[in-house]
């Protein structure tokens, strides 16, 4: 989506990387038995660094050159693609990890499920969408609804799952956390 892309690369432009490594990275990113990695919306990539630092070699995809133009700067071995993930495709049976943080595309949940190859790690973590107030300030599409989730994966193996407050004034105050293995053998 255009105004996305934009509304991106103006928050991205000129500013240091904001946000640190996901709590939920560094607890689960070791479960992945290979070190073929692909972080789903990377933006300025502090996840992706952090997985190319633990030994991943990571494929980042964001539609915002700016934020991949910070994830160049600061992780230069990090293989970053501009795509726009509205149409671009995830390869199938390539990752030992895919992570998807803050940022929800429905259309990629199938290809994430065949992007992984047996036994390998999905972590996803996200918005949910919980009162009025969400529903007014943020656009419905990009947030989840209660155990949507764990429904999405299904097909994987559940890991972990919680949905937990996060008050904040920018972003939506619910948040909801998947990792999931998919299984070696179906
Ligand atoms: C809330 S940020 C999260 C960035 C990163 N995962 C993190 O946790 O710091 C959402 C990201 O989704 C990206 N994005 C939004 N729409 C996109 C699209 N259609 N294709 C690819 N990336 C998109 C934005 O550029 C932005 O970097």
């Amino acid at each position: 989506v255009i105004e996305d892309r934009d509304k991106w690369n103006q928050t991205y432009h000129n500013q240091p990387p904001k946000r640190g490594t996901s709590p939920i990275v560094e607890r689960f990113s070791g479960l992945a038995t290979g070190r073929v990695a692909l972080d789903v919306a990377c933006g300025q990539g502090s996840n992706a660094k952090y997985l190319a630092d633990e030994g991943f070699t990571v494929d980042a995809v964001d539609i915002s050159i700016e934020g991949l133009k910070s994830l160049k700067e600061h992780a230069p071995q990090v293989r970053s693609l501009c795509v726009d993930l509205d149409v671009f495709d995830i390869p199938a049976s390539r990752y030992d990890l895919i992570i998807n943080i803050r940022y929800l595309n429905r259309r990629l949940v199938p290809q994430m499920i065949e992007g992984l190859r047996p036994g390998g790690v999905l972590i996803f973590e996200t918005y949910l969408l919980t009162g009025e107030e969400d529903r007014r300030r943020f656009r419905k599409d990009y947030l989840l609804r209660e155990n949507e989730l764990l429904h999405l994966f299904l097909p994987l193996r559940i890991l972990f799952y919680e949905e937990r407050s996060e008050p904040s004034e920018s972003t939506p105050g619910t948040v909801a956390s998947l990792v999931a293995m998919k299984p070696t053998f179906r």
